[in-house]
């Protein structure tokens, strides 16, 4: 069975990162790194890790397409299996990398990810031009300029999980802002129980403070486990 918990490493230093890789490898399934870490640990430390653990680089690039795909393309050399962009970045910038995810992932497993609208958004807090749309069709639309480009993998809260599963099979979601029901929503606001986002089809749970803020983070993320895997 493949662990599909990946622990975000939001955290200052290496020396805290390995404490909990250390606390957690037993429950999770891999880790993800954003910038807080990278900048502290370094690319040298991402590609160590990478050497040993399934990564998950999370920089959601948004920029020009060239910009983009060189960024995949340093990202791809340290070893990482997934990366993040923004799908707003448009459907010409999403050709162009799908075309570049083609090449890498014929030397090994790599996905690049597609952020369509943060969970840490809901109606009021959504930007101004999004907000005729709304949370959910801007979901669907941005999900279906990722699918149509030919990528596969998105990032969107479990919310939306099985409306686009529905309409998009063989999407690869990955879902954020997951909560136990006893911990706090923080910033999050479309959130979801592990079990709930498993079941609506989520195919990677991403857990941060619930886990790395906890007293004890393996009881943590043993708890989290065990709440989709041993039930
Ligand atoms: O601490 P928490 O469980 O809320 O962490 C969620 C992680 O997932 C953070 O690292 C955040 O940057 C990331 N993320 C997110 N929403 C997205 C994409 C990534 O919360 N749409």
């Amino acid at each position: 069975m493949s662990n599909n918990i990946f622990l975000a490493l939001d955290v200052d230093s290496q020396q805290r990162a390995e404490e909990l890789i250390h606390q957690t490898s037993n429950w999770v399934g891999g880790y993800k790194v954003g910038p807080r870490l990278l900048f502290s640990a370094g690319t040298e430390w991402v590609k160590s890790i990478s050497n040993k653990h399934r990564v998950f680089l999370d920089l959601k690039f948004y920029d020009i397409p060239n910009t983009m795909l060189s960024s995949i393309r340093s990202s791809f050399e340290l070893g990482v299996e997934f990366v993040t962009i923004h799908a707003l970045a448009g459907p010409e910038a999403l050709k162009q990398i799908k075309e570049l995810e083609d090449e890498l992932s014929k030397k090994r497993a790599f996905k690049v990810l597609a952020v369509t609208i943060l969970t840490s958004y809901s109606e009021d807090t959504l930007p101004a031009v999004l907000k005729t749309s709304g949370v959910e069709k801007s979901v669907e639309a941005l999900a279906g300029e990722v699918f149509k480009s030919g990528l596969r993998g998105i990032v969107c809260s479990g919310v939306e999980v099985k409306n686009l599963k529905t309409v998009y099979p063989d999407l690869y979601c990955v879902t954020p802002g997951v909560r136990l029901s006893n911990s706090s929503n923080s910033d999050q606001k479309r959130v979801v129980t592990p079990r709930q986002a498993l079941d609506s089809g989520s195919d990677m749970l991403v857990v941060g403070r619930p886990i790395y803020e906890a007293d004890d983070a393996e009881a943590a993320a043993r708890q989290i486990f065990e709440s989709v895997y041993e039930k």
